[in-house]
């Protein structure tokens, strides 16, 4: 079997070279959907080639996070969903015989270089849309056990759905790959169906009522209107009492539900590119339970990030790991309350309204909005009928007493103008002593409390002068 990106094989190689010759290897990973399903990747292989291995997480890689994992006494650590952008702290360590760094990641990488160091983007490969943290790992997976790995391409897709890798609705470039051998694996399904957000788990009126995807006149944000448009089609959706699930439709069922829903849209003037995007490629998980959210892979990542954001990293890496019971029952009261938070968040931001400036549009939410959720907030905010979406959205939100955590989000069309966040993140956090990067489309920082302005000025004028 080939390698699924052979742009990356000889990195890959040398990576899993330097796992076997380990003796005990520290897995350290990212808490949102992508870095857990990269941990669950990672740790499932290491496991299956008989490394020994712990596992930590971590929100943010900085220069304390890094001390702590070089005191622990394993001689080599390997970074998933993050490490590249901290390459200069994580290289000093290196040289202070602390440990030896092995990286699986797809974030812009600082200055500096190692020897093992598996990233798209040092290959000509886009890491914001065709490789995630979790398919860099399966990568690395894949070297080190061949075709044994290749059932971990569920989770690696998870990883790329997670991160809003998708272009129009389907993934791209090397995850098409990972993708197309979780499929001959047999554990992957893919499909052209309805794209919106729920459809295993939600009652066709909620599904159709919450789309925040497509907007559609007397359905979306309308419950007696989706109930309306669905009592009204020629398709028994009950189920008893209960409504059904669009997993719960036959093909045909859901075929004339589509059709509806597109004619509906179409009559009530929504544009034909936003029509389009009412139909997408879904990917099923094939082994997991119909009706649950470990079956979609959006439903799935959406329960990752409600547990890692909220300091359970622990449950989301078991649910990863193929345990089901407690760890899922946690889960999913963990994903209520992180529902709860979100869509209290996006109305927060939406009732007070964001602050718009020439190049940039910002909000802070002080302590209102949790600072592990205020990019998915920011990125919600975004898409929003009430946020233009002209100009990048910053979303300040407090990390302590002394720091500020920003999220900053754009459109796609904003980075094909030239606007790269990772860039803008990265110096205008350093000017005023913070650390920040991340992606074209979606970075991140922290700077200390009370550089806020300052902080805004200076990515005010590198947006300026990206665009120019
Ligand atoms: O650290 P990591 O790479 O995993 O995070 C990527 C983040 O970027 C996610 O929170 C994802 O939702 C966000 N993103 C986005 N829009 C995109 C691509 C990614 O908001 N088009
Ligand atoms: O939490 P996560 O980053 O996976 O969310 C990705 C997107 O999924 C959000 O931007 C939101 O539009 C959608 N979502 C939703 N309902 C939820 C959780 C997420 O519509 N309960
Ligand atoms: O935290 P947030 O969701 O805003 O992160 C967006 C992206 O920026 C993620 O890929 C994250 O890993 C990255 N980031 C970073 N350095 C930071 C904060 C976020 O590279 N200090
Ligand atoms: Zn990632």
């Amino acid at each position: 079997m080939d390698a699924p990106v052979p742009e990356l094989e000889a990195r890959a190689d040398a990576c899993a070279d330097a796992l076997h010759d380990a003796d005990s290897v520290l897995l350290a990973s990212h808490i949102d959907a992508d870095g857990l399903t990269s941990a669950g990747v990672a740790s499932t292989a290491l496991e299956r080639a008989e490394i020994p291995h712990d596992v930590v997480f971590s929100k943010q890689l900085d220069e304390e996070e890094l001390a702590g994992i070089a005191a622990h006494d394993h001689d080599t650590v390997l970074f998933t969903d993050f490490g590249s952008g901290q390459l200069d702290i994580i290289t000093e360590h290196e040289a202070a015989g602390d440990f030896t760094p092995v990286i699986a990641d797809h974030h812009q990488p600082a200055d500096a270089d190692t020897e093992y160091h598996l990233n798209p983007l040092l290959e000509g490969v886009d890491g914001g849309k065709e490789l995630s943290g979790a398919g860099a790992s399966y990568v690395l997976a894949r070297a080190l056990l061949g075709e044994d790995a290749t059932d971990l391409a569920a989770l690696a897709v998870v990883g790329a759905v997670g991160d809003m890798q998708t272009v129009n609705g389907e993934l791209v470039g090397a995850n098409t790959e990972i993708a197309a051998e979780g499929v001959e694996a047999g554990v992957l399904d893919t499909a052209k169906d309805l794209a919106l957000y729920g459809t295993q788990t939600r009652p066709l009126p909620k599904l159709l009522e919450y789309a925040s995807e497509v907007y559609v006149p007397g359905i979306t944000n309308d419950e007696q209107g989706a109930i309306r448009f669905l009592d009204g089609l020629d398709v028994d959706l009950h189920d008893g009492g209960d409504w059904r699930t669009w997993a719960d439709l036959a093909h045909d069922e859901r075929q004339t539900v589509v059709s509806a829903l597109v004619k509906r849209a179409v009559r009530n003037g929504v544009s034909g590119d936003e029509v389009e995007n009412l139909v997408g490629t879904t990917y099923t998980l094939a082994d997991e339970e119909p009706g649950t959210e470990l079956r979609d892979a959006s439903e799935f990542s959406t329960l990752l990030n409600a547990t890692a954001r909220y300091e359970r990293a622990d449950v989301g890496l078991a649910v990863c790991l193929g345990e089901r019971g407690d760890p899922l029952d946690a889960a999913r009261d963990l994903l209520s309350q992180h529902r709860r938070n979100l869509s209290e968040g996006l109305d927060w931001v939406k009732r007070e309204g964001v602050t718009v400036e020439d190049e940039i549009q910002w909000f802070h939410a002080e302590d209102r909005i949790r600072e592990t959720i205020v990019g998915i907030v920011a990125g919600m905010a975004l898409g929003a009928e009430e946020t233009a979406s002209d100009r990048p959205i910053v979303g300040f939100g407090n990390k302590n007493d002394e720091e500020v955590k920003v999220s900053a989000r754009a459109t796609p069309a904003l980075v094909d103008d030239g606007v790269d966040l990772s860039v803008v993140m990265r110096e205008a956090s350093q000017a005023v002593g913070g650390d920040g990067g991340g992606h074209t489309v979606a970075a991140g920082a922290t700077v200390p409390k009370g550089e806020e302005r300052a902080f805004l000025d200076t990515a005010s004028d590198e947006l300026a002068a990206q665009r120019d």
